[in-house]
């Protein structure tokens, strides 16, 4: 073995290079607060492999970005563990970044002749920001993409050029798929190929000076191996099991490591992006400059601190001034932890961020699940939340429909209205339950209660013929209990709803005679109002065709199924329906097929759901 590797020192000269490398002297003795540098370089070769991977299974496009991180996330083995260990050690890295800058600025390490090495620092910390802020748009979700945006934006208010840097970085005149390429590009080429290249400077003017002894020496000197290596190694180690912990932190599995948010949506901003952490203090601060102002926020006073971090080898030639730098960076730090709390404390605070937060939250599983049940089309993953009755429909109804109506006494998609209804709840429409209620009690709250509070309806359904006919019929119990139940049951049955569980096939006949025949108790039959066709009828229940009198009741022909949904939602004053008594607006103009469609699904509970759901 060793005349092997005699062999090889003779034509390489190895030996002296590792030995140059591990024997550079340590004066004073090895010490944990040398070993940020080191932490930082092994964080950085964690991310050139794990990125490598990545980029084994990543498609940067705009179509198949989510898609390919989604791939990593949830189908391949252990990627979710690859991306969570990427995500995380670019998180350590910055707060490495920060202990080792920290630790030169106090120990007075940039002063001369190590000027040049602080700036070479200085640029990697630049490089390290720029690889983060590309790295937050590659999974092309919501967040990435919206936060994005902002940070782009922020290039165009540079002056004079700032059109053209804005249009550098969005690559071309609109944000989106040029951006994705462009970034990547920066994020897996440009950047880390600068980074080697200016770490390997960095490392090399290092070595030429050598370590900076902050205070008299204790200790006898010591080389770099094995002391040095140790506790580096140790420190290293530390970095790691935190980055692991992270990773676990929601558990092993698709749902552990790094969050993937629903796939970006051009069409659907996201008021709730917020950049990564470590960049929110940024965000706060620019609240503080509005408008035209913004550009001494995100400009003028970051680039005078950049100014003052890189003078401080200058500054710090004198005692005085190397007590300035010290206190200089204990004020930006402190800074930056003031304006990152209350960035967390305002967002904390603001109940539309967090609606927002909790719906993002939501689209996100949703997504994941359509993608099992469905696989993703060559539309990309965007156009299976759009097409998805659960959420589409849901934020159709809050736009079109909650301005009158409820939905279980919120607005569709969870939020509370602050203004009073004027239609019914739909929460429950077409169950038994639904049924049951306009039966027994019309101008009940979830039913015509609240189109009195809109002063053009007045009391038309409150004190309308069918409140009238209920008061007299129902409530005076003329009609007896199992009557109501068997009619409620017939209506039912007619109906979509898909959650409404098993029908009582003889009780469904039995109202059916009901609606259609009465009883000697009772005046009049729903039939005489209401018209309804049933195929076939061989109880001779709706025989009389005729029997219907112009009171403005609606046909309840499938009354509750898509169709009959559909139809009403899109010309509710038709004949067919409410007539000239019509109250609601007609959507067959301002909603499409489709729209009504989806509106229609989302409320009879018809969306794909994963076998195993319970109902
Ligand atoms: C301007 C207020 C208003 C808007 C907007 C509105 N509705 Fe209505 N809706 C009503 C009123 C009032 C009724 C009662 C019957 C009528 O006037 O046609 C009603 C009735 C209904 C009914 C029948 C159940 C019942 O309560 O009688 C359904 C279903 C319905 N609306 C669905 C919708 C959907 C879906 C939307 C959105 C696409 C919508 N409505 C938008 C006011 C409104
Ligand atoms: C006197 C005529 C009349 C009779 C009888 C009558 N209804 Fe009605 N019904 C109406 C009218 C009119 C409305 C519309 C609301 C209003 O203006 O009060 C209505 C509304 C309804 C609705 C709500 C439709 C919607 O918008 O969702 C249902 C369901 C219904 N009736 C079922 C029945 C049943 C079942 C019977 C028999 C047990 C019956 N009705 C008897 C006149 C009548």
């Amino acid at each position: 073995m060793n005349s092997l590797l005699n062999w090889l020192d003779d034509r390489t000269g190895f030996k002296a290079l590792m030995h140059e490398a591990l024997y550079e002297r340590v004066p004073g003795g090895a010490r944990w607060r040398y070993v940020w540098g080191s932490t930082l370089v092994f964080t950085f070769s964690v991310q050139l492999v794990t990125g490598l991977f990545l980029w084994m299974s990543y498609s940067p496009s705009s179509q198949t970005a989510w898609e390919s991180v989604y791939y990593l996330q949830h189908e391949m083995l252990f990627g979710w563990l690859l991306r969570g260990v990427h995500h995380f050690t670019a998180q350590a890295m910055i707060v490495l970044l920060v202990l080792h800058l920290w630790q030169v600025i106090i120990d007075g390490a940039y002063k001369a002749p190590r000027e040049v090495n602080f700036w070479l620092g200085l640029i990697l910390m630049q490089i390290v920001l720029g690889l983060s802020l590309t790295g937050y748009l590659l999974p092309w979700d919501q967040k990435g993409y919206w936060a994005t945006k902002v940070a782009t934006n922020i290039a165009g208010i540079t002056p004079l050029v700032g059109e053209q840097v804005q249009a550098l970085a969005v690559g071309g005149p609109n944000y989106g798929h040029y951006t994705l390429t462009r970034f990547f590009a920066l994020h897996a080429g440009l950047l880390p190929a600068l980074l080697v290249a200016f770490l390997a400077l960095h490392i090399y003017v290092f070595r030429r000076h050598g370590i900076t002894v902050p205070d008299p020496i204790h200790k006898p000197d010591t080389t770099f191996w094995p002391d040095q290596v140790l506790k580096d190694a140790v420190a290293c180690l530390a970095v790691l099991a935190t980055v692991l912990t992270l990773c676990l932190l929601h558990g092993a599995g698709p749902h552990g490591g790094a969050e993937l948010g629903a796939p970006a949506d051009p069409t659907e901003n996201y008021s709730a992006a917020r950049p990564e952490w470590y960049f929110l203090f940024l965000f706060q601060f620019l609240k503080y400059f509005p408008g035209e102002s913004e550009i001494i926020g995100a400009m003028v006073i970051p680039g005078a601190i950049m100014g003052v971090l890189a003078l401080m080898p200058l500054i710090g030639r004198w005692k005085l001034g190397h007590g300035f730098n010290v206190a200089f960076m204990f004020g930006i730090m402190i800074g930056i932890g003031f304006l990152t709390f209350l960035a967390v404390k305002e967002d904390r605070a603001n109940a539309d961020y967090n609606f927002a937060v909790a719906d993002a939250n939501q689209k996100a599983e949703r997504v994941v699940e359509l993608a099992k049940i469905q696989g993703i089309g060559p539309a990309g993953a965007v156009q299976l939340l759009r097409d998805d009755p659960k959420t589409r429909g849901a934020a159709l109804f809050k736009v079109k429909c909650a301005s009158c109506h409820r939905y279980d006494d919120h607005d569709g998609t969870g939020r509370k209205p602050t203004e009073a209804a004027t239609a019914a709840d739909l929460g429950n429409f077409g169950t038994r339950d639904w049924i049951r209620g306009v039966l027994t009690d019309p101008a009940g709250p979830k039913h015509f209660g609240p189109t009195k509070n809109s002063p053009e309806v007045g009391d038309r359904f409150t004190k309308g013929q069918m409140a009238e006919w209920v008061e007299e019929n129902i409530t005076s119990k003329k009609v007896t209990e199992e009557e109501l139940d068997a009619v409620v049951e017939f209506l039912a049955s007619l109906g979509e709803r898909k959650d409404a569980g098993k029908l009582d096939a003889d009780k469904v006949a039995k109202g059916k005679n009901f609606f259609g025949l009465g009883s000697d108790a009772v005046s009049g039959t729903c039939y005489d109002c209401h018209l309804m066709k049933v195929a076939d009828d061989p109880d001779g229940a709706f025989s009389d065709a005729s029997a219907q009198i112009a009171t403005g009741a609606p046909d309840l022909t499938g009354y509750g199924s898509a169709q009959w949904l559909h139809e009403f939602i899109a010309k509710p004053g038709s004949k067919k329906f409410y007539g000239s008594h019509n109250a609601m607006q007609e959507f067959a103009g301002s909603l499409t097929d489709r729209e009504i469609d989806l509106i229609v699904k989302w409320l009879l509970h018809d969306w794909p759901e994963p076998e195993n759901a319970t109902k």
